[in-house]
């Protein structure tokens, strides 16, 4: 089979690193991919947005299926359009994507078919915004509808702060279009975890357990990222709250999108809140996490393939996925000033030799080749990944890597992983 992934991140070096050891596989393409794929893949200089190019290439070149990495593609249609041009592709379509792409429909969803969520209203208008954040108090949360990077979301600790994130994503100055309507929500307390599955509309898939560090800093403090680092399992998912993510909101979230006319095929990505036993949804994705995806696929014992393809093809009856017990944990090492303006163009050090430790591998996301350099392009550059036999071990396995790294001004979490150490 010839296969197509689409980004050039740290989740689509995941991606194509596992779909690589896929008997399946003939021949494998990323576009645009990065330094990392490079080396397992077919690098094809196509942006994610330039969807009649990457049609046009999948055709060319009889691509078997398509993998979507991240959501902008999937926002601007590019499932609706391979589709309809006959291709395979594992992804969900325009419509069902909307879950992510507009968090005032997510949280009507979620009220609608009772999926439990923060108490929450949708504005547009500043002097509404105002009477519901004086009547709620702070702390309260103000998100921008649209896509923003993950980085839309404004925890305000006082009601001034909360009206001034409100003003300025309603006048447009904050994430432009994405910001002319918020959601306002009450602020919850609590333990993150990211809740992963593979579904066809109708059957679910549950993946491992995982936990994201969102916040810049040791701690969870500063400025919120796409994600400082990520392990898998995750001991806050328990048995029980595991049967509770799956029953009160997976279920309801895909049951309720088939229901709402938008049949959702791909990966959901529920982001909860866990606390004294209950679960709370924060957000919806409709994509792999990332860096969520690195931990996720380096635990993953089977092929990855047949599962893609089966949801491609609308019917994941009869398959199921089977995960290493080993832990695994992913450090970010980003460059200076991320999540702010980052500098660029820094010579990446120690790649070889961090290549040379078992059970660990460098994920690439803002990386770039210059002559025979790899040179930092981006605000999250590596997602140093490594397995153990517990979280302890995997946790110090990563950090052993990350020792042997370096460029001018790099900075990374050094608590990755201790949240669930607390737990055990
Ligand atoms: P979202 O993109 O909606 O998941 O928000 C990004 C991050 O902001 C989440 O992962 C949480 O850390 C935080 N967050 C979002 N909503 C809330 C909330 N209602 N209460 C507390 N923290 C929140
Ligand atoms: N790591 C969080 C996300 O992918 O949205």
């Amino acid at each position: 089979m010839k296969i197509l992934v689409i980004g050039g991140g740290g989740r689509e070096h995941a991606l194509v690193w596992k779909i690589a050891q896929s008997p399946l596989v003939t021949k494998l393409y990323c576009a645009p991919g990065n330094p990392g794929t490079a080396a397992l893949a077919e690098n094809v200089p196509i942006a994610v947005d330039q969807l009649d190019q990457l049609l046009e290439f999948a055709q060319a070149n009889t691509i078997d299926l398509t993998v979507v990495g991240p959501e902008q593609p999937l926002s601007l249609g590019i499932v609706d359009l391979f589709e309809a041009n006959g291709l395979k592709i594992f992804g969900p379509s325009k419509d069902a994507a909307y879950i992510e792409g507009s968090k005032a429909f997510s949280k009507d969803l979620m009220q609608k078919y009772n999926v439990p969520t923060a108490a929450y209203g949708v504005f547009t208008d500043l002097v509404e915004a105002e009477a519901f954040i004086k009547r709620t108090g702070a702390p309260i949360v103000v998100k921008a509808d649209g896509l923003a990077a993950g980085k839309g979301v404004i925890i305000a600790q006082t009601g001034d702060e909360a009206l001034e994130a409100a003003r300025d994503m309603l006048s447009g100055n904050a994430f432009g279009a994405a910001g002319s309507r918020v959601v306002i929500e009450e602020f919850l307390t609590g333990e993150e975890a990211s809740f992963l599955v593979i579904t066809d509309g109708r059957q679910i898939i549950p993946l491992a357990s995982a936990q994201d560090h969102k916040a810049v800093f040791d701690g969870d403090q500063g400025p919120n990222t796409g994600g400082m680092g990520a392990y898998s399992p995750a001991p806050v998912v328990t048995a029980d709250i595991h049967e509770k993510a799956m029953r009160q909101v997976l279920r309801p979230a895909i049951d309720g999108m088939a229901a709402e006319g938008r049949p959702y095929r791909g990966v959901l990505y529920a982001g909860l809140m866990v606390k004294d036993g209950q679960v709370k949804t924060l957000e919806f994705n409709a994509r792999f996490g990332d860096p969520e995806c690195q931990p996720l696929l380096m635990r993953m014992k089977s092929d990855i393939v047949p599962v893609l393809l089966a949801v491609a093809n609308g019917d994941l009856t009869e398959l199921e996925l089977e995960w290493h017990d080993k832990a695994a944990v992913c450090v970010v090492m980003a460059a200076e000033g991320y999540p702010g303006d980052y500098r660029k163009g820094d010579a990446i050090e120690g790649l070889e030799k961090a290549a040379e430790l078992d059970d660990l591998y460098v994920f690439h996301a803002g990386t770039a080749a210059r002559d025979s350099l790899c040179v930092t392009n981006g605000g999250r550059v590596l997602g140093v990944t490594a397995l153990g036999d517990t979280v302890k071990d995997a946790i110090e396995a990563a950090y052993r890597g990350v020792a042997r790294i370096t460029w001018p001004g790099v900075q990374y979490r050094s608590d990755i992983g201790r949240k669930a150490l607390n737990r055990l």
